[in-house]
């Protein structure tokens, strides 16, 4: 008996069932493989929830708001989240002093936090960064912030102005937040390492483990609700992974610091974007996952 044929809206020809369910099959299983490889493990059931117009309009001048993949899809990367106050392997001397600063800091203490950290730090000659950077960058923005972005490291704009992400690139991300709807006094802003590298060359192993207390130390005193990570560096140090940021991006993690949980959000440097803008589209999708959050978690 021929086999009855259905017709395909699409093509507009008459098709095999058997095939036409093969084919759907197949293009399912495309769609899903997509979703995954962005953090989507399920098939979202509606449309995704579109943020403000004036946010949207502001980020098409900004970072040209796309139409993107689910804002609402956060997933935990690790079943066990990472432990940021477990000593990391083969730190150096160096730390011991800014592993000090858990004792000197106490949870969620804010602006006297910081201000005992700053302290601490003091005309930081711990590396040899000191030798070449004009000054310690140490971190801007409200004590109690529920939202911290970290960097890498200042560049030579930050060197001289003793602030973050004050460059090209600094305004791209005030922009980034505009869109997202702050005002930089509303965020902290921070990097990993506090001294510019020499010709803003990538940090070395030990630079970023000497440095890295003073940023769990200005965590642990923030208590943000969500770490924004910008680039490869971040990303790494806090999610204490080798992973790329490629595929460490497009979800959100979970880190631990002294019991407490905060979500993570990994997403591309702002200097990468200034040279890559077909990565505005990836970053737009993190941001709106890292505002959708923030609704759900006022
Ligand atoms: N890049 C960073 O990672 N941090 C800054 O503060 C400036 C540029």
């Amino acid at each position: 008996m021929a086999k009855e044929k259905t017709h395909s809206i699409e093509q507009g020809e008459a098709q095999d069932p058997a095939e036409e369910l093969a084919s759907l099959v197949g293009a399912l299983r495309t769609h899903l493989g997509w979703l995954t490889e962005r953090g989507v493990p399920y098939l979202p059931a509606a449309p995704s929830p579109r943020f403000s117009e004036p946010v949207a309009e502001s980020v098409a001048e900004s970072v040209q708001a796309p139409d993107v993949a689910p804002a609402n899809a956060p997933t935990h990367a690790h079943a066990r989240p990472v432990d940021l106050s477990e000593p990391r392997g083969g730190v150096s001397d160096q730390t011991s002093s800014a592993e000090d600063l858990a004792t000197l800091t106490s949870p969620g203490v804010g602006a006297s936090g910081l201000a005992r950290i700053r302290e601490c730090l003091g005309d930081c000659h711990r590396c040899g960064l000191s030798q070449d950077r004009v000054q310690v960058v140490f971190g801007q923005g409200a004590p109690d912030a529920d939202l911290l972005f970290v960097g890498e490291a200042p560049g030579r704009d930050e060197d001289l102005a003793g602030e973050p992400f004050v460059g090209a690139a600094g305004k791209l991300l005030t922009k980034m937040l505009k869109a997202m709807g702050f005002d930089r006094d509303q965020v902290y802003i921070g990097n990993v390492i506090k001294c510019r590298p020499p010709r803003n060359r990538n940090p070395l192993p030990e630079e970023l483990a000497g440095c890295e207390p003073f940023l769990l130390a200005q965590i642990r005193a923030i208590q943000p609700k969500i770490i924004v990570t910008l680039g490869r560096f971040a990303a790494q140090a806090l999610l204490r992974s080798d992973e790329s940021i490629g595929r460490l991006r497009g979800r959100l993690h979970s880190v631990v610091l002294d019991g407490r949980e905060v979500v993570l959000a990994p997403t591309y440097h702002p200097a990468y974007l200034l040279r890559n803008a077909q990565a505005k589209r990836p970053v737009w999708e993190d941001l709106q996952r890292v505002m959708a959050w923030l609704k759900e978690h006022p």
